[in-house]
């Protein structure tokens, strides 16, 4: 169960779809088209991923984070773990759109250890779960490389079946823990039940928001991005995605650079940010003091309809990155990103950023930072064929705002 098929052809009628893209109704074509999944033989593979299992966020308020992401993200709300069910140390919710789960963790006793991470990094993503097909294969493969090891392989069970989980470190305090869940049936993980909410959608809206997790964005210090990125070729076997952001870009708007990594079948990519010395301080500079160190910094959305999309969360509330109207006005803009699914004054209106590479376009957007600290957020991304990040942005976000400078006579 779960494998990746080993030998693909045509990659939308081999692919094997994980447990949760099967429940969340994803068929592989539209899979392909949301995440932009690639051929490849996991027999190769000394760390094979099947794909993601959780994002595990550790908040100050899980009780209240959970209504948030219900009733502003339209998520569902499907297991829970907390005193109530013998877990003293915090509460924690599972919810779910499309194929991602994520856990929200918040401490209850005192001296509980999220507490403690929770002081020094405020809201932030602590656990980037991966499921696995053989979580010993992976460990061994992650020893080999020098990987921290921080919970060596072990099962866990209920009466739902067994679990076998181990977890590495990656940059910062952020975990990846494996997770090898073919002889379990229950809610989540042992230590979980099953809960649901009398949370009730607007009437219209639709079903989920979206329906995928594209990428998660990992944020490093000066000169580390070459030394992450390493890590995931070596420890991982994830392979560098041809997009680049080098300092002829970042030097000027973005103050980043940026490369990526993605598993083989790339359902799971990683691009990574380090600072650059730009006219202002980098946005990377600010995440890194904030947040106390590397952390996640972005998750990607996958959504088919990223206006409809847009214009739920708006209506609930969600705050997004303004994109100014010079950005839609650029004739280099029109010319680059040529025809799109939606006329642009659309994306103008939303402030819905357009890119376009040989394989095709992309829509995108940036929500502002979801918690009190200028640290994570959320982007949504629909994807027309391109298997890139926005990089084109940059650049035309830095013209279109220089452009404004001059109108304003302040360049
Ligand atoms: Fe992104």
């Amino acid at each position: 169960m779960n494998a990746i098929c080993a030998t693909l052809g045509r990659m939308s009628e081999t692919v094997e779809l994980t447990e949760q893209e099967r429940e969340a109704d994803l068929s592989p074509e539209q899979l392909q088209q949301l995440v932009g999944l690639v051929d490849y033989d996991a027999e190769q593979d000394p760390f094979p991923v099947t794909g993601w299992d959780a994002v595990v966020f550790v908040v100050g308020n899980a009780t209240q984070a959970a209504h948030y992401y219900q009733s502003a993200w339209g998520m569902t709300l499907e297991a829970y773990s907390g005193p109530e069910n013998g877990n003293r140390d915090h509460k924690a919710f599972v919810l779910r759109s499309g194929s991602i789960r994520f856990v929200l963790k918040g401490g209850v006793k005192p001296d509980s250890p999220l507490m403690d991470h929770h002081r020094r990094h405020g809201d932030g993503v602590i656990d980037i779960a991966l499921e696995v097909p053989d979580v010993d294969k992976c460990i061994a493969q992650a020893k080999k490389a020098g990987a921290t090891v921080v919970e060596e392989p072990h099962d866990v069970s209920d009466e739902h079946g067994t679990v076998r989980l181990a977890t590495i470190a990656t940059y910062g305090e952020t975990l990846h823990t494996l997770v090898d869940r073919s002889k379990y049936d229950g809610p989540y993980l042992p230590g979980y039940v099953e809960k649901t909410s009398t949370f009730q959608k607007r009437e219209g809206s639709p079903k989920r928001l979206f329906q995928a997790l594209d990428h998660v964005v990992g944020n490093v210090e000066l000169g580390k991005m070459d030394e992450w990125v390493d890590f995931y070729n070596r420890v991982m076997g994830f392979v560098n995605m041809a997009e680049f952001i080098g300092d002829d870009i970042a030097t000027e708007y973005s103050a980043l650079m940026s490369k990526v990594v993605a598993n083989g079948n790339h359902r799971v990519k990683f691009p990574l940010n380090e600072p650059a010395e730009g006219k202002k301080r980098s946005q990377i500079d600010e995440y890194l003091e904030f947040y106390a160190g590397p952390g996640a910094q972005h998750l990607a959305l996958a959504t088919n309809d990223i206006l409809r999309t847009y214009d739920e969360l708006h209506a609930n509330g969600v705050e997004f990155l303004a994109t100014p109207d010079s950005y839609y006005e650029d004739p280099e803009l029109r010319e680059r990103i040529g025809q799109v699914r939606v006329p642009i004054e659309e994306l103008q209106k939303r402030g819905i950023l357009v890119d376009r590479d040989e394989d095709g376009y992309l829509l995108q957007i940036f929500t502002r930072p979801l918690g009190d600290r200028p640290t994570v957020f959320f982007e949504l991304i629909e994807r027309h064929g391109s298997l890139g990040f926005g990089k084109g942005n940059f650049q035309a976000l830095f013209t279109a705002i220089e452009r404004e400078q001059e109108l304003r006579g302040n360049l």
